[in-house]
C-alpha cells in the first residue's frame, strides 16, 4: 500500500474545496449516512460533514492518518473488503484513493455493495497536471519526471478521466463525470509549506524519492542521476528567487468527480 504523510495530504488539499459547486451532484444536503473511504488526514470528510447534517464514517487502511481525521465515527480497513453490512450508507465517496489501488473496480463495486443509493468518487489525470513557473527550468522538468513516473507506477494515476467507465463496469446507472480543476499557486508572502517544497527541491527529496519508479518507467540509473542534478540545480534556482521574493508557481491538478446510482433490486413484478 502506497503511504502518504499527514504533512503532505494537508499541504496538496489546502485551498480544494473553497469553490464546492462540483460536488453538486452528491446531493449532500439530503444524504443521512455517508462513507468517506481512504479518507486519509480527513481532507474531504471535512467538507461533507460541512455540506451535510448525515452521519459521516472515516475509513482508512492507514492507522495513524485515520485518528487524524475529524468525523462522527471511524474505522479502520481495506477499501476492496468494507467492514460494513450491504446497504449501510446512501453516500459512499472517496478522494483520490481509487487511483493508488491495484485494483480499482473491485473498490467500487465494494462501494456499491454498501450503498444504497449514490456511489461517488473523486479522482485526479495526473497525465493532466499543468504547471508554470518562473524558473524556466521547472515546467519542463516536471513534466519530464511526471510522464516517467506515470510510465512506472503500478497504479493507474491517470484514472480520473476514465472513472465514470469504472463506474458502468460496476453496474452504477446515471452516471455523471465533472471536471474540476485544483489551481494550486505559491507567490510571495512564502508560507512554511512553500519554503519547505523549495528546499525539497534543492535536495532533490522528489527524485530520489520515486527512483523505483523512474527506473520501472525507463529511465537508466545514470539517467536518473542526471535528471536528479537537473532537478537540484532547478531548486536552488528556486529558492534564490524566493529570497528575492520573486518565485511564482501555478499548478493546475485536474480532478474528475463522477457519481452514479446503484440500481434497484426490484424488478417491479
Ligand atoms: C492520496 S490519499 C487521499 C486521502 C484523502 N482522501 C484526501 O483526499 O486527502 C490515499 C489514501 O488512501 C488510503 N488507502 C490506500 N489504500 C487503501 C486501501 N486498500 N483501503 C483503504 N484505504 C487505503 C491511504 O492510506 C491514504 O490515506
Amino acid at each position: 500500500m502506497r503511504r502518504f504523510s499527514s504533512d503532505y495530504l494537508r499541504d496538496t488539499r489546502r485551498g480544494m474545496w473553497e469553490d464546492r459547486s462540483a460536488l453538486a451532484p452528491l446531493a449532500l444536503d439530503s444524504r443521512s449516512r455517508i462513507l468517506d473511504v481512504g479518507c486519509g488526514t480527513g481532507e474531504l470528510t471535512r467538507v461533507l460533514r460541512e455540506e451535510s447534517d448525515a452521519e459521516v464514517v472515516a475509513m482508512d487502511a492507514d492507522r495513524a492518518l485515520l485518528a487524524e481525521a475529524e468525523a462522527d465515527a471511524r474505522a479502520l480497513g481495506d477499501a476492496t473488503r468494507l467492514p460494513f453490512a450491504d446497504d449501510a450508507f446512501d453516500l459512499v465517496v472517496c478522494q483520490a484513493l481509487l487511483i493508488n489501488l491495484p485494483d480499482p473496480l473491485a473498490a467500487v463495486e465494494e462501494f456499491a455493495r454498501v450503498s444504497a443509493d449514490l456511489v461517488a468518487c473523486v479522482e485526479p489525470d495526473n497525465s493532466e497536471v499543468v504547471v508554470e513557473s518562473s524558473v524556466a527550468a521547472e515546467a519542463p522538468l516536471a513534466k519530464r519526471a511526471r510522464d516517467t513516473y506515470i510510465a512506472g507506477v503500478e497504479t493507474d494515476v491517470t484514472l480520473g478521466s476514465g472513472a465514470a467507465d469504472l463506474f458502468a463496469d460496476a453496474d452504477l446507472t446515471g452516471v455523471e463525470s465533472r471536471r474540476y480543476e485544483h489551481e494550486r499557486t505559491v507567490a510571495p508572502p512564502y508560507d512554511e509549506a512553500a519554503l519547505a517544497a523549495a528546499k525539497a527541491k534543492a535536495a532533490g527529496t522528489r527524485i530520489v524519492e520515486q527512483t523505483p519508479t523512474l527506473r520501472r518507467g525507463g529511465l537508466s540509473a545514470t539517467a536518473v542521476d542526471e535528471l536528479k542534478n537537473e532537478w537540484r540545480s532547478m531548486g536552488r534556482t528556486v529558492v534564490g528567487q524566493m529570497g528575492e521574493r520573486t518565485y511564482e508557481r501555478r499548478a493546475v491538478v485536474p480532478f474528475y468527480v463522477v457519481v452514479g446510482r446503484v440500481a434497484s433490486d426490484e424488478t417491479g413484478d
